[in-house]
Formats: structure tokens, C-alpha cells, sequence
């Protein structure tokens, strides 16, 4: 059950599948960028080749998102767990100063917890009690009238938890993790403040960091930070404030032309997504219990299908067995248990009608 070239259906949360074309044009490109006669990973950041690749992803961003002239996309590093640091450092510029934050799983409780070190932390809501397996209604959130901003996540990867209506937050600023559905879907950039997402899952490789910012909020800038740590000094440098992650940008310039030219772009994209996770939702809700998914109904992702057998001996033998049929990398994740199937935009159909076959048959001798 593996795909033409052998290689297996991997449903990695992280890094994860790349475009099989995307894949093909590194290699081939390797030695050689076409009229460049060096490798990607041997020019400067500051050559006229570079530039190109720069410009290139960037154009090829706006292109996908329809960027309007509000808002600006940054490459940088540190993973979203520097983002975690630095929208607190930058914004909260008075200790007095509020952050909100949305806690709908796992990643938002570690951006929660980098807040108090710079000022006020409310969590305006917070998913414990129910196992993080939902998002909030407006109603039930505590917001704060003059927050500095108000965050959340907008795809909780390990809970498998989607946050599919953005909330009201008024004036104040909606800062989005998107690290696991940036690029699945259109979006209304006018609706953020700041969106972040760590490349490795739906975006390109590890290294790089996705940001789209609102222009308007560099004002806010903290002009105390270390240089490195503030957004402005990023933006005046156009992503070249030291030298940035030269390869992993090139990776997303080729993803991002791989959803442009063969996936007809973000509303096509999301629905090939809908259609991949309903095929692994439908065999669970079919399972008369022997499957049960983590997430409520109405909040669950596309991007990562969370669910649990009846005991943790069955999920071994559910792992064990994938494994064996070419479906990898399925275990939850270490803080939940369960199983996890990542399909981000590049899981091809196949694997997952594989992966929902096997649920079947592997559901019809264990039951
Ligand atoms: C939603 C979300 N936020 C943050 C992170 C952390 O990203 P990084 O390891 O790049 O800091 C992850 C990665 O697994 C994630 O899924």
C-alpha cells in the first residue's frame, strides 16, 4: 500500500509530506539553480538570485492570500515558539498592559504562559475542562475592552481542534498561530492583526517562520527590544535584518507555486481538504464507537483527525499494523495518546482513501 515510488503515506503533524513535484524540482535544482550554475544552498542572501526567490515566495503569498496593501509578509526564525516571545515583548509595552488569550489547546497554553513575563495575561477562555476538544462561542468569552491584542489558535495540531469563525474582538488586534492551516483554506487577511505559522507543516520545511502583519502595528513596536527580537527592525530589513533561512524560503516559494499552478489555489485546496478529512471522519462516526474522535463535531480539523480505540493494546496493534501497510508516523501525540492523522494539503488523496480502508477492515476484525 505505498504510493509509485515506494515511498510511504506519511501523516507526520510535523515536519511533514512535501509536494512529490516540489520534492523533484529541489533535487533537480540541487547542483545547479537554472541560470544561476550554484546550488540554492550556496549563494548569498543578498545576491540578485536571492532576491528573486525572496520576491518570488512573497509575491507568490500575496498572490494566494490576495495580501492587501495593509498588511506585509516577514520570513523569520525561531519557530512559533519565538512568535510565542516576541508579539508579548513587542506589544505589551507597559507591564500594565493586557493580553487576551484564546486557550483551545495545547499551543495556546504555551503562548498563554509566555504573556506574564511582560505584562497582564487574561485567558479569555479556556478549553481544560472538556479536554480541549472544542472552541468557544463569542458568549463565553472574557475579553478585555483595551487589550493590546487578543490571541488564539487557529488550528490546535495536537487536540486536532479547529477554530473556524474567527470571534469579534472590536478594536483590538486578532493575532492567529496558523503553524498547521495557513494555506488550507482562503482567508480574509483583513481580519488579522498578525498570522504566524512555522513552515513544516503545510508551508515548506522547518527553518522558516511564515508572518503576515498588519502594517499599522509596527508603530507598537517596544523600541527598548533587543534589535533581533523587534518586528520593525525585520520589516525595515525586508526579512534581511541577519542572514535568513535562504533554503527553507526557496521551499516555500516552491510550495506556494505548487498550490498556485496545480492545486488551482486556496478555495480549491480547501475543498480537496474537506473532502480527505470527511473520508477519515465518516469511518469514524461509522464505527459504532470502536472509533472516537477527539474533537467535537462542529470544531473539528482538516488538518489533523485526533481519535482513540477502546484501549491502548488496540492502538498499538492499529500502529503496528498501519505501519506495515505503508501508513506511518499515525500515534498521537506523547501528551494525548491516540492516534493522529496529519493530512495537510500535500497528503494526497490516496493516502487517506488507504488510511480510511484501513480503519475499515482493521475496525471489521477487532470489533
Ligand atoms: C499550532 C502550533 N503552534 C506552534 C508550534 C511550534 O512550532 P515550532 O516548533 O516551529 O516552534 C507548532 C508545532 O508543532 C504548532 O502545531
Amino acid at each position: 500500500m505505498t504510493n509509485t515510488n515506494s515511498r510511504v503515506f506519511n501523516f507526520s503533524a510535523g515536519p511533514a509530506v512535501l509536494p512529490e513535484v516540489v520534492l523533484e524540482q529541489i533535487q533537480s535544482e540541487m547542483l545547479s539553480l537554472p541560470g544561476v550554475g550554484s546550488s540554492v544552498l550556496e549563494i548569498s542572501h543578498r545576491s540578485k538570485d536571492f532576491d528573486e526567490i525572496l520576491n518570488d515566495a512573497t509575491s507568490r503569498i500575496a498572490d494566494l492570500t490576495n495580501l492587501p496593501d495593509t498588511h506585509e509578509v516577514l520570513f523569520l526564525q525561531g519557530g512559533s515558539a519565538l512568535q510565542n516571545v516576541m508579539m508579548p515583548m513587542n506589544f505589551l509595552t507597559e507591564k500594565s498592559q493586557t493580553a487576551d488569550v484564546i486557550v483551545t489547546g495545547a499551543w495556546g497554553k504555551k503562548t498563554a504562559a509566555e504573556v506574564s513575563r511582560f505584562g497582564n495575561l487574561n485567558i479569555a477562555w479556556d478549553g481544560n475542562d472538556s479536554s480541549y476538544n472544542k472552541v468557544p462561542k463569542q458568549d463565553e468569552l472574557q475579553l478585555t475592552p483595551n487589550a493590546a491584542y487578543c490571541h488564539l489558535t487557529s488550528n490546535e495540531t495536537i487536540q486536532g481542534v479547529k477554530y473556524w469563525d474567527l470571534p469579534e474582538t472590536g478594536d483590538v488586534p486578532l493575532l492567529v498561530d496558523k503553524s498547521s492551516d495557513l494555506f488550507s483554506e482562503p482567508i480574509d487577511i483583513e481580519k488579522y492583526g498578525l498570522i504566524y505559522a512555522c513552515a513544516q507543516k503545510n508551508a515548506g520545511i522547518a527553518g522558516v517562520n511564515v508572518l503576515i502583519l498588519k502594517k499599522e502595528l509596527l508603530d507598537r513596536c517596544d523600541d527598548r527590544l533587543p534589535s533581533y527580537l523587534d518586528y520593525s527592525k525585520h520589516s525595515k530589513a525586508g526579512s534581511r535584518f541577519n542572514t535568513p533561512p535562504t533554503f527553507a524560503i526557496y521551499v516555500t516559494g516552491l510550495v506556494c507555486k505548487w498550490l498556485q499552478e496545480e492545486k488551482g489555489g486556496l478555495a480549491s485546496i480547501s475543498q480537496f481538504n474537506q473532502d480527505k478529512a470527511s473520508l477519515l471522519y465518516n469511518e469514524i462516526d461509522q464505527s459504532n464507537g470502536f472509533y472516537s474522535g477527539h474533537a467535537a463535531k462542529d470544531d473539528r480539523s482538516i488538518m489533523n483527525v485526533v481519535f482513540t480505540l477502546k484501549t491502548e493494546d488496540l492502538e498499538t496493534q492499529f500502529l503496528t499494523e498501519a505501519t506495515q501497510a505503508g501508513l506511518t508516523t499515525l500515534k498521537g501525540h506523547r501528551s494525548l495518546g491516540g492516534i493522529r492523522a496529519s493530512i495537510y494539503n500535500a497528503m494526497p488523496i490516496e493516502g487517506v482513501e488507504s488510511l480510511a480502508q484501513f480503519m475499515a477492515d482493521f475496525a471489521r476484525k477487532n470489533g
